[in-house]
């Protein structure tokens, strides 16, 4: 392979269940390059002392997941404007070593959408947000930042509903939670970024029968990788996505940055990081 070996990694806590090094590494190899990707379980009182050990690592960059997100904002040089908005980094890239933080979860979204649907039919009438926590906020920064007309953010905690709202204009306004199931009415895309549905979760429970057909569904959790949610939009005639391509295309800044190349989010890759899930359905 050309090239001297790059190195990078993902920090987190714990970091067992990360993905990203299975999905790293299979990118690294298809495209026959010298790079390496680790997890590093990192503490939220190690941050400072590994940060400082980073250049001898030799390390040019690195992921950063829960429950970092915030944390690492203390930590870098220069904050991408996304990154800024969005109050969190998921992505650093060193640099004569200095730290560059960004955040591509919104870019993830928006590319998973764009590679499962006819998006722009989408964000014309009310876009749905569910949640309002760290995923939301990358969220509906996302759907500001491409024009989406009407952003309805509902939240069990309403107050951080309109914490995030507040942070935008008069595009983005705030529902309550109550009201959840009429709200769908003039919906052309919801999503649920809350953790109702994931594996060991409660149920979201959201009744679709005012939602029009013809309304986008979409759910960030991917395990199950078809949640209940999809599933009753499915079953009603509703187009719907799943939350494992918001994952994989997220991924592709980081690798476009370090590697020079920026990856392909395809089935057979899909089918691959799901696969190293059993079970998952
Ligand atoms: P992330 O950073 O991954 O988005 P988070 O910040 O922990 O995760 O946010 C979790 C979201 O799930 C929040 O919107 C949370 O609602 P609250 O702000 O009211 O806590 C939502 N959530 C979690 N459990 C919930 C439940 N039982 N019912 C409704 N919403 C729930």
């Amino acid at each position: 392979m050309p090239g001297s070996l790059l190195r990078v990694g993902v920090i987190g806590y714990p970091i067992d269940h990360s993905l990203s090094p299975k999905l790293f590494n299979y990118w690294l190899k298809k495209y026959s390059l010298n790079g390496s990707y680790e997890a590093y379980a990192v503490k939220t009182n190690e941050i400072k002392t590994f940060l400082s050990k980073m250049t001898d690592l030799g390390l040019i960059g690195f992921n950063v997941t829960v429950p970092h997100k915030q944390e690492i904002i203390n930590y870098v040089d220069h904050l991408s404007e996304s990154a800024r908005r969005i109050g969190a980094v998921n992505t650093v890239s060193i640099k004569n070593g200095l730290f560059f933080g960004d955040n591509t979860d919104g870019f993830g979204f928006i590319e998973n959408l764009k590679q499962n649907s006819n998006f722009h039919n989408f964000i014309n009438g009310d876009c749905i947000v569910l949640g309002a926590g760290g995923a939301a906020r990358a969220i509906v920064n996302a759907l500001v930042e491409v024009k989406a007309k009407n952003i309805k953010i509902i939240n069990r905690t309403q107050e951080k509903a309109e914490i995030l709202a507040n942070n935008f204009g008069d595009t983005v306004n705030v529902l309550n939670w109550k009201k959840r199931h009429e709200s769908l009415k003039n919906a052309s895309l919801v999503v649920n970024t809350t953790i109702l549905g994931m594996r060991g979760n409660d149920q979201l429970d959201l009744n679709l029968n005012v939602l029009p057909k013809k309304a986008l569904i979409n759910d960030i959790v991917y395990v199950p990788i078809e949640t209940k949610l999809l599933k009753d939009a499915r079953v009603r005639g509703n187009p719907t996505v799943d939350g494992i391509g918001m994952l994989l295309h997220q991924a592709r800044p980081a690798f476009l940055k370090w590697f020079g190349k920026d990856p392909l989010v395809t089935d057979k890759l899909r089918n691959y990081m799901l696969d190293s899930k059993k079970n998952w359905n």
